[in-house]
């Protein structure tokens, strides 16, 4: 039987600018990152350092987000083979922003901007607060929706977003538990509602201890959504760095649940699972 090669992956949300936040801690543990992206087929990724938006005025800032990525860039040169380095940033909306004249604000300088709620909470204003963005002329892309504490089982919320014009990522590591049963939990119950555009690791650069995108696209293919493994992993976020949009991810069908298939499948493959 054939098997339909890896599309090349992409990865838009990760923390691998080094010394810069809680992600990695230096430039060797950085490239080391990079390095596994690479191996696992990964072509492209965007480092989406944290910035808090009432902060994005201030130069200094800029300066050390500035020279954390000349650096990565600069070592990248030297030991990565062909991975293409994207700028971005993860923004924590803890004041209200409408200037993303920055380039480097936006995902690869396309018009997306990555955003995330102050303290995991949903407030009952963030479908208008989203729509300011949109009004903007960014397209707000939100940061592992999944990981949110305020739904309590209504996620109607998340429609809302999307008609208000947001796009969707869910982390890959939630759908292996990596954050939690809850995180587990929702995360499939938005990939059964066709509700992800696609996934990244928001790898916080701790090699050899997170699953990586490709564990979850192999685990989706798997499952037997191999075609929305594509869509979130591959033709989605190519498209997000296109400024194209996206296209429907069908609902990935439970058979015996999502969630159980994947832990199946994790524990053949003997993938430690904290
Ligand atoms: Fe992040």
């Amino acid at each position: 039987m054939n098997v339909p090669p890896v599309p090349p992956l992409i990865d838009l949300h990760s923390h691998v600018l080094p010394a810069f936040d809680d992600g990695a801690a230096d430039l060797e543990e950085a490239l080391a990152t990079l390095e596994d992206l690479e191996a696992d087929g990964v072509v492209s990724v965007c480092a989406t350092p944290h910035l808090r938006a009432s902060a994005i005025a201030d130069p200094e800032v800029w300066a050390r987000v500035d020279r954390a990525w000349d650096t990565l860039v600069a070592g990248g040169r030297e030991r990565l083979r062909s991975l293409s380095l994207y700028r971005g940033c993860e923004i924590l909306l803890d004041d209200l922003i409408t200037d993303f004249s920055r380039p480097a604000l936006r995902l690869g300088e396309s018009r997306s901007v990555l955003v995330e709620f102050v303290a995991f909470t949903i407030l009952p204003e963030s479908p208008a607060l989203l729509k300011t963005l949109v009004d903007a002329g960014v397209r707000p892309v939100l940061a592992h929706v999944e990981r949110y504490l305020g739904y309590r089982g209504r996620y109607e919320v998340v429609e809302q977003w999307r008609r208000a014009g947001v796009v969707i990522q869910v982390n890959s590591g939630s759908l292996f538990g990596e954050y939690g049963d809850l995180a587990l939990r929702q995360a499939t119950v938005f990939l059964e509602r066709g509700w992800v555009d696609f996934l990244a690791s928001d790898t916080h650069a701790r090699p050899g201890r997170s699953p990586s995108i490709r564990s979850a696209y192999d685990a989706l293919v798997e499952s037997g959504a191999r075609e929305q493994a594509e869509l979130l992993l591959s033709v989605n976020p190519r498209r997000i760095l296109e400024d194209r949009p996206m296209v429907v991810v069908p609902p990935v069908v439970r058979r015996r649940g999502l969630a159980e298939r994947l832990l199946e499948w994790l524990r053949a493959c003997q993938w430690r699972i904290a």
